[in-house]
Parts: structure tokens; sequence; C-alpha cells
């Protein structure tokens, strides 16, 4: 594993839209995992700046969200289809076409899910794939568990993933309850994956995830054993790293 350290978030944006940047510019038909939550929008910000003076060209990137809240309708501002729209692709030369999301307006799941990982598989597999850290160590939907969950599935939502959320929803019955995303299978396939973290209050899960043990009960911590990732955290996130 690479660790990056910068210096804030704006820095640890920059850098990791230069990663980004440089696996769109080696390889411009690259397949993107990417992520939504607010640590990436300074990176995708970046991006957005470097496609509008011509850095960039997105032309024939595909991507392919890690996940997507179940019952929500694409016109819903709390939908990861809005967020990504809002954020990256409607501001950038993507074509909407090569974008893609879980359907959570799919009600059969088996059937949602298995069609997103037969796409995935599809385009050759992720390139590149962003995520974000939750406090728990989760990564997309998949939180703590007894074992690690394999492919693209369905998740209810905890009780206090619910309540995290009532903020962003006119009340908590509007939350969604379940939501699709790819498993940790699914995203161990990735071959490069870059892990972007920014703030004092992740330091103790970045301590753990990637120096604690592997456990499903830190789904995060399965990255040790991919052989091509990059943490890219600010020194507040860093702070709880054991020194050499
Ligand atoms: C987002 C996602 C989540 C977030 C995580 C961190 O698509 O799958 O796992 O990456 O909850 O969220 P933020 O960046 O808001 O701290």
């Amino acid at each position: 594993m690479r660790i990056i350290k910068a210096a804030d978030y704006q820095d640890m944006s920059r850098k990791a839209a230069n990663l980004i940047s440089a696996q769109v510019i080696m390889k411009p038909d690259s397949v993107l995992g990417l992520a939504t939550g607010s640590t990436p929008i300074g990176a995708y910000q970046k991006l957005v700046e470097w496609c509008k003076n011509g850095d960039l060209d997105f032309s024939t990137v595909k991507s392919v969200n890690l996940d997507e809240y179940k019952g929500l309708p694409r016109t819903n501002d709390q939908s990861y289809y809005y967020f990504m729209h809002e954020n990256l692709f409607d501001k950038v030369n993507i074509n909407p076409a090569n974008t893609h999301l879980p359907d959570g307006t799919e009600p059969d799941s088996d059937k949602e899910c298995a069609r997103y990982e037969a796409l995935i598989q599809s385009l050759g597999g992720v390139d590149l794939q962003l995520l974000g850290l939750g406090h728990n160590g989760h990564i997309g939907f998949n939180e703590p568990a007894d074992e690690f969950d394999k492919v693209t599935h369905c998740v209810d939502l905890q009780e206090s993933t619910i309540e995290a959320n009532k903020r962003f929803f006119a009340s908590a019955d509007d939350v969604p309850r379940q939501a699709y995303t790819m498993g940790i299978g699914t995203i161990m396939q990735a071959k490069k994956i870059l892990v972007v973290v920014s703030g004092e209050d992740k330091a103790d899960i970045v301590a753990k995830a990637f120096f604690g043990s592997v456990t499903p009960q830190v789904p995060a911590s399965i990255l040790q054993m991919h052989q091509d990732v990059t943490l890219v955290a600010d020194a507040a996130a860093l702070s709880k790293v054991p020194q050499k």
C-alpha cells in the first residue's frame, strides 16, 4: 500500500485528482469506479476544472458507481445518480451513456444486482476504483459484518445510518431502508484502488483499517490484501497511524 500524505482537504483533493487524471491520460478508455459522499467532492471539482481548461478528456471514459439507494428516483436530490450528475457528469465531457450506477428504481434486488455485476464484468472490470471510508470502516454500503460480502447485493441500512441520513430528508420515514452496493469481492477485483480520507474524525478508523487486523468487522481492512492500493489522506486523518 502506498500512502500519500496531504496537508489538508484541498491538498488531498488535488493529489487524488492528479492520480485519477494520470489514469485517464494513460488509458483514455479507462473504466473508473466512482464514489459519492463528501470526501471526493473536492477531487471532482479539480477534474471539472482540468477538463474545462482542456487538460483532461473524458470522452472515452466509462464509469461505474459503487452504490445507490434502493427506491429513490433519479430526480431525488439525495439519489447518488443526482449527486454524480451534479458534481461531475454534467460538468465534464463524459458520454452519459458511458456512466453507470445501480438502478435504485428496480424493485427486484436479485435481478438488479446480477445485472450490475454482469455490466461491470462486460466492461472488462474497473481500472481504478475510488473509495471513501466510513467511520465504522465501511466501503460502499458494506457495513461491519461476520463475513465479507462478495458481489453486488442489496443491503438493509442500519438504524444508525438511517438516523444519520434523516437530516437530508423531510423525515426519517423518507430515508430509504435499503441500498444496492458493489460487494467487497467486486471492489477487490479493481486493478487499482484509490482511497481518499480527510479529517481527524477519521484518524481512528484509518489506523484500524490500514494497520489493524484484516476482519469483516472493519470492511476496509481487506484493502491491505490488494496489490495496488493508494491511500491519499490529510495529516489529520493520518494522525493516529503508527510511526515506524
Ligand atoms: C459513497 C460510499 C460511502 C462513503 C463513506 C464516506 O458512495 O459508498 O462508503 O464513501 O460513507 O463518506 P464521506 O466521504 O461522506 O465521509
